[in-house]
């Protein structure tokens, strides 16, 4: 496996809408290891594969928590066949956006159908927390950052002040 740079906002790559894959193949499942080390070492619970350059529509997660076992999850293809009419808001980050936080409002609860990483079909309702997150890596397959479900205000006060920490980290050690 290999740990993948993770691309920051504002980056052109980020905004661009993803490919579907044509099926999960020995290089998809390569590609979904990859992100999840690569999502684990950050840490995060959530990674899309533009954030790592790659535009296909390729998910990982894992919500569990930090003293649990993992349980990753790995999706190709996904698409929300669902919504709850309920909403929850949860204080949303991002790997892209880092050190930044937001309240967004989401549906409460979803139903994802995907592939998995043996190519099945398959269906997951997910709520709490799992909702917010599969929601949000979706997002990023459609050039959606969580930035965008803010107010423009919000949103340029956060992109201005990455602008700025993009600029001083440049030429710093990584
Ligand atoms: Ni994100």
């Amino acid at each position: 496996m290999a740990q993948l740079p993770i691309i920051t906002a504002p980056d052109p790559r980020l905004l661009k809408k993803s490919a579907p894959v044509a099926a999960v193949d020995a290089e998809v499942r390569q590609l979904m290891a990859d992100m999840l080390e690569t999502m684990y070492r950050a840490p995060g619970i959530g990674l899309a594969a533009p954030q790592v350059g790659v535009l296909s529509r390729v998910i990982v997660l894992d919500i569990a928590p930090e003293d649990a076992p993992p349980a990753p999850l790995k999706m190709a293809n996904p698409e929300i066949v669902w919504v709850s009419d309920d909403d929850a808001a949860y204080n949303e980050g991002c790997l892209s956006v880092p050190e930044h936080y937001a309240d967004v409002v989401r549906p409460a609860s979803c139903v994802v159908r995907y592939l998995d990483e043996n190519n099945a079909v398959r269906e997951l309702t997910a709520e709490g927390l799992l909702a917010t997150c599969v929601q949000h890596e979706i997002d990023h397959l459609d050039g959606v950052l969580f930035i965008d479900h803010l107010t423009a205000l919000k949103r340029n006060i956060i992109l201005r002040k990455l602008v700025k920490a993009k600029k001083l980290g440049a030429g710093a050690p990584a």
